[in-house]
């Protein structure tokens, strides 16, 4: 589904990512790990198109996204969660996800202006694929509840909420547990089995090795921008260099 080959990044003098090449199958949850700074937020950067590579392609289902405009790259199937929780504080969760739809519809601002019937069929639409979305991430509940009212591991979800409405193919989650207690930890990792589970591939990014070992198919193992190892959990767990690279790292 996605197949990334000789993939570069540099930052002055900081290589974030060194020749990395790997295959995400649909229908996995495919999780990258490793130390901080080890360039997994950058690898997401180019994937989602936020960073244009130095070098390398990115495909996705066959075509070449590589460098295509993030707005692009999202219609065309794939969507993501960020590190630093990015939601609208002052609107309410159902507002949240709704906004996550707009690639989903196809009315643009003069049809919204001139108050068009096809608008308000859309908006409807709309509104039933945000509760949608909020049900399937535990949310229901909390539709008109304003974001900043919600537990830290509501928001977190809320998140994936939005990025689940835009209905992609492929999902990519950067540290969906980070500032989780156990309890939240937990529920995320049903919520990103189902999720998987629905026909979502997830590619994950995650510090939570409880979490990582125990939901994924395939894991890589970044270090320094480069690939450490990548295979099952427990063939990854067992690896001596990868053992070696996290006490290394602490
Ligand atoms: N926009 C940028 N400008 C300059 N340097 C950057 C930029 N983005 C990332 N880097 C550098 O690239 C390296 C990889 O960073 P990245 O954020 O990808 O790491 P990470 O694996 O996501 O780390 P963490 O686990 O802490 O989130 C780091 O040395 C970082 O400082
Ligand atoms: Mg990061």
């Amino acid at each position: 589904m996605l197949r990334v080959t000789g993939l570069s990044k540099g930052f002055g003098g900081v290589q974030a990512i060194s020749d990395l090449s790997f295959e995400v199958r649909e229908g996995e949850i495919f999780s990258v790990i490793g130390p901080n700074g080890a360039g997994k937020t950058t690898l997401f950067n180019m994937i989602t198109g936020l960073y244009v590579p130095d070098r390398g392609k990115i495909l996705f289902e066959e075509s070449d996204i590589t460098a295509l405009p993030p707005y692009e790259i999202a219609a065309r199937g794939i969507a993501r969660t960020f590190q630093n929780l990015q939601i609208f504080l002052n609107m309410t969760t159902l507002e949240n996800v709704m906004v996550g739809c707009h690639l989903r519809t196809s009315s643009g601002f003069i049809a919204g202006a001139l108050r068009l019937p096809k608008v308000a069929r859309e908006e409807r639409k709309v509104r039933e694929w945000a509760r949608e979305a909020l049900e399937r991430c535990g949310l229901a509940d909390q539709a008109d509840a304003t974001a900043d009212s919600l537990p830290y591991g509501m928001m977190k979800r809320l998140e994936i909420a939005r990025a689940l409405a835009s209905a992609p193919r492929l999902l990519l989650l950067d540290e969906p547990a980070a500032g989780l207690n156990d309890s939240e930890t937990a529920e995320m990792a049903e919520l990103i089995k189902g999720i998987c589970e629905s026909g979502v591939t997830v590619l994950l990014v995650e510090h939570n090795m409880g979490l990582v070992m125990g939901i994924s198919h395939q894991v890589l193992v970044l270090n320094y921008g480069e690939l450490l190892a990548k295979g099952s959990p427990e063939d990854v767990q067992n690896d001596p260099k990868v053992i070696a690279a996290y006490l290394g790292n602490g």
